[in-house]
């Protein structure tokens, strides 16, 4: 089978994370996000996958080529403005000659690809979309079923008042050919408001698979960190080491450094005498933590220097950011090269925007 995934949003609710990184790119215990979709599409026998892109495609080329170091054909489409969910789709369309997968690009799940693809056969539907259970459905779409699983109403973004199920459209749909003639060619088109309602209308069997497997959407800095939390402690199936201390190559870390995990520490890096990382923590590579720092409950990305005694909790750190000696972050999200001056102590509930001096 083949799959479309949609790479091409903006990630505007994961800035100042995505202003140089594209939403798929973003590192998760650090690999890029999109590595775990394409592994798990690979072990559901997908031999070949397109990547609909638009925002900051060259990261994502440069790292994923041809697909082969994955055992994948990875064909990229292009789309000089971004065309919507479904117009992507549509873009697409030289590559889809049989029925198909489309993935939302940023939704993380442990969803048995295997199974739903079965289910679709035998109801011979022509849309089938997987439903996951969540707490707020109205940043969701909304989808209504019968009991037999026949998809009965689609409300995207409902307000409270309109809330009826906590089931929602979990980003994965399989599709027959044919639905792609419903959708315009170079037109901004949206599958949620402007395919799947019409063809509910002229009465297209479109089904629901619903699943409470492991499910999170990366969408916001606290639901990516709730992810490699997930992760860390063995919530879903697709990490082995939960709840470990898990230390990468060429690591220099002092005997006194006191780590307690879950822990993940990426290459080349440097932990000072009484450092402490209180887990869940990620560490990405070429870091230096210096004597005394503590990082806790936080996700440091690459090439990042954590000074003397600076406190990190419960936050966001980006590539090549410099923390002073003795400074502090606390439930901040800083971009690329934020450097904080030695002894101050960041505004909690921080954003700050790429190449920023703060202090
Ligand atoms: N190529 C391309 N072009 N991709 C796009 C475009 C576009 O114009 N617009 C959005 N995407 C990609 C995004 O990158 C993301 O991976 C996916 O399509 C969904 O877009 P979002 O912007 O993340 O939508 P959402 O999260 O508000 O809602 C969607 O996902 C929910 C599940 O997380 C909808 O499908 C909801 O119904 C669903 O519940
Ligand atoms: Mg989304």
């Amino acid at each position: 089978m083949k799959a479309v995934i949609l790479s091409g949003g903006l990630g505007t609710r994961l800035r100042p994370l995505t202003i140089n990184t594209p939403k798929t790119m973003v590192p998760v215990l650090n690999i890029p996000f999109l590595e775990y979709v394409i592994r798990r599409l690979r072990q559901h026998n997908v031999s070949q996958v397109v990547l609909a892109l638009n925002y900051l495609p060259q990261p994502i080329k440069d790292y994923f080529g041809n697909g082969s170091r994955f055992g994948i054909k990875l064909n990229y489409i292009l789309e000089e403005t971004p065309l919507g969910t479904a117009g992507a789709i549509k873009n697409a369309e030289k590559f889809l000659d049989e029925t198909f997968l489309v993935l939302n690009g940023d939704i993380f799940t442990d969803l048995d690809l295997t199974a739903m693809i079965d289910f679709h056969n035998k109801k011979e539907s022509g849309v089938t979309i997987a439903l996951t259970p969540v707490n707020d459905p109205t940043s969701y779409g909304l989808v209504e079923t019968d009991v037999q699983d026949r998809v009965t109403r689609f409300l995207e973004k409902p307000s409270w008042s309109q809330v009826t199920t906590n089931m929602i459209n979990a980003g994965t749909y399989i599709l027959e050919t044919d639905v792609l003639s419903s959708i315009p060619p170079q037109t901004k088109f949206s599958f949620e408001r402007e395919v799947f309602p019409p063809l509910l209308e002229q009465g297209e069997p479109i089904y629901a698979y619903p699943s409470s497997c492991y499910w999170m959407d990366i969408g916001t800095p606290e639901k990516y960190s709730q992810l490699n939390e997930d992760l860390l402690s063995g919530r879903s199936n697709q990490y082995h080491s939960a709840g470990q201390v898990v230390i990468g190559e060429q690591d220099d870390i002092h005997q006194t450094a006191q780590i307690s995990g879950p822990v993940v520490i990426g290459n080349n890096c440097a932990l000072g005498q009484n450092v402490r990382l209180s887990g869940p923590v990620v560490i990405g590579q070429d870091c230096k933590i210096l004597e005394g720092a503590l990082v806790e409950d936080s996700i440091i990305w690459g090439a990042v220097g954590i000074g003397a005694g600076a406190v990190v909790r419960r936050s966001i750190i980006a590539n090549n950011c410099r923390l002073g000696a003795g400074s502090i972050v606390e439930d901040s999200v800083l971009g690329d090269n934020v450097t904080v001056s030695e002894g101050y102590k960041l505004e909690p509930n921080s954003r700050i925007w790429p190449g920023t001096r703060v202090g």
